[in-house]
């Protein structure tokens, strides 16, 4: 890709060769076979202030395969409930797109009005809701009793278009990457980097990343395993050493000096060459988006950022279960506190059913026990009876026996044995 100067004429660079394919079929290399069969969703944000080159950028990643900009002006209507032009808006954008049997759903959600105001303070406000409502909706999906395939809708790369002031980072983007860098993988790029000479470029991403780090901000950055085979860990070093991406977009195909058509921009000095490496950082964005990086994107989404979230929010709710308010707001704490209540119900008809019982028992032992004891009464009654009456025959047999003649007994009667 030879010289580093961006901007000194096009003559003699070798040719980037255009992908005519997206090139995330690559993903066999990334992906698990599980998910490669059942295709998978990627989404990604993009937020910058309004002229930045969000939507080129964005139909330059995807070779204006997916999203024309036609029709994303007509999807640009504002969501119902929100007044364009007073609110930061969320727009979504999905295509389903199949390479070499990989299907993908890629989704590219942009954020119109961000940074746009008067009074930005609170600009980052409703990202940080619609990427938590993200997380909630597959935490939803997740507490069913039937999860057989989970839509993941959640964001797994935020691009962050940074303006080409060459200074440092404005409050606003401090303020915005402080609030979502826990929520989200950060991608910050330099939007249209054309704008500022090489040795700027250089120096701001400089600034940028000393800002980055002053202010404890996690960006995503490619893992560099020890494990992993040279050639990988050049490629994952090599993208690292381009952070923050100095990006320039192009939806349009201009001539260079040497007579070849590419992607770019035309400037009287010469021509920007959007996929050309020497030019701009286009290309490694690119390819850690789509070609390397695109699994781990997903994972460390899943398993850190959404994972993060998920567990704050069940200390929350251990917390603050007798809060209403966050109840309201929390539709997983009040399904907890309606399944709490519904269990209660049950143990209450279960403790009441079992006093009924209980009580029958007592009624049956207790009608038992009369008339044990009557029966022993009688019983006793006549055992005494039958007592008497041997008593006497005894004594009878005993006079019989002595030869004496039977005593008359109480009532002077004389008894007579036959
Ligand atoms: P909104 O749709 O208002 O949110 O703006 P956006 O951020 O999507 O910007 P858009 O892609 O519409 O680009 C705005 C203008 O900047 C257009 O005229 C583009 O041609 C131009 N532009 C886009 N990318 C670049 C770039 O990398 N360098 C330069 N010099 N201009 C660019």
């Amino acid at each position: 890709s030879g010289s580093s100067s961006g901007l000194q004429g096009a003559a003699g660079m070798v040719r980037k060769k255009l992908g005519n394919f997206v090139g995330f079929a690559n993903l066999p290399d990334q992906v698990h076979r599980r998910s490669v069969r059942r295709g998978f969703q990627f989404t990604a944000m993009v937020v910058g202030e309004s002229g930045l080159g969000k939507s080129t950028l964005i139909n330059t990643l995807f070779e204006n395969k997916l999203f024309d900009l036609e029709q994303r002006s007509r999807n640009a209507a504002p969501p119902p409930g929100t007044e364009r032009g007073r609110t930061v808006g969320i727009e979504s954008l999905s295509s389903d797109i199949e390479e070499n049997g990989v299907k993908l759903r890629l989704t590219v959600v942009d954020t119109p009005g961000y940074g746009d105001f008067i009074n930005n303070d609170d600009s980052w406000k409703p990202i940080v809701d619609n990427i938590e409502a993200r997380f909630d909706a597959y935490l939803e999906q997740e507490n069913r009793v039937n999860r057989a395939k989970l839509i993941d809708n959640r964001i797994h790369a935020c691009i962050y278009f940074i303006q080409p002031t060459g200074h440092s980072l404005k409050p606003l983007d401090i303020e915005f990457m402080r609030r979502l860098h826990t929520k989200v993988n950060l991608i910050p790029v330099i939007a249209k980097a054309d704008t500022l000479t090489d040795d700027e470029v250089t120096a701001f991403k400089r600034r940028i990343l000393n800002d980055i780090h002053h202010h404890q901000i996690q960006i995503f950055q490619p893992p560099v395993y020890e494990n992993e085979d040279e050639e990988t860990i050049a490629e994952n070093e090599e993208i690292l050493s381009k952070v923050p991406f100095a990006i320039v977009g192009s939806d349009t195909v201009v001539s260079t000096a040497d007579g070849r058509h590419v992607r770019g921009r035309a400037y009287p000095w010469g021509t920007i060459e959007v996929d050309n490496e020497g030019h701009c950082d286009f290309v490694k964005l690119r390819q850690m988006l789509i070609h390397t990086h695109m699994e781990e994107l997903r994972e460390h989404t899943n398993d850190v950022l959404y994972e993060g979230y998920r567990s704050e929010k069940l200390i929350a709710m251990g917390v603050n279960q007798d809060s209403s308010v966050f109840k309201e707001i929390n539709p997983a704490a009040k399904q907890a506190e309606e399944r709490k209540l519904h269990e209660a119900k049950l143990s209450k008809m279960e403790a009441e059913m079992k006093m009924v019982f209980q009580q029958k028992v007592q009624e049956k032992e207790s009608k038992l026990k009369i008339s044990e004891e009557e029966l022993y009464a009688r019983h006793k009654e006549m055992k005494d009876a039958l007592d008497k009456q041997r008593m006497e025959l005894e004594d009878k047999k005993r006079r019989i026996e002595s030869g004496r003649p039977p005593t008359p007994d109480k009532s002077g009667t004389v008894s007579s044995v036959d």
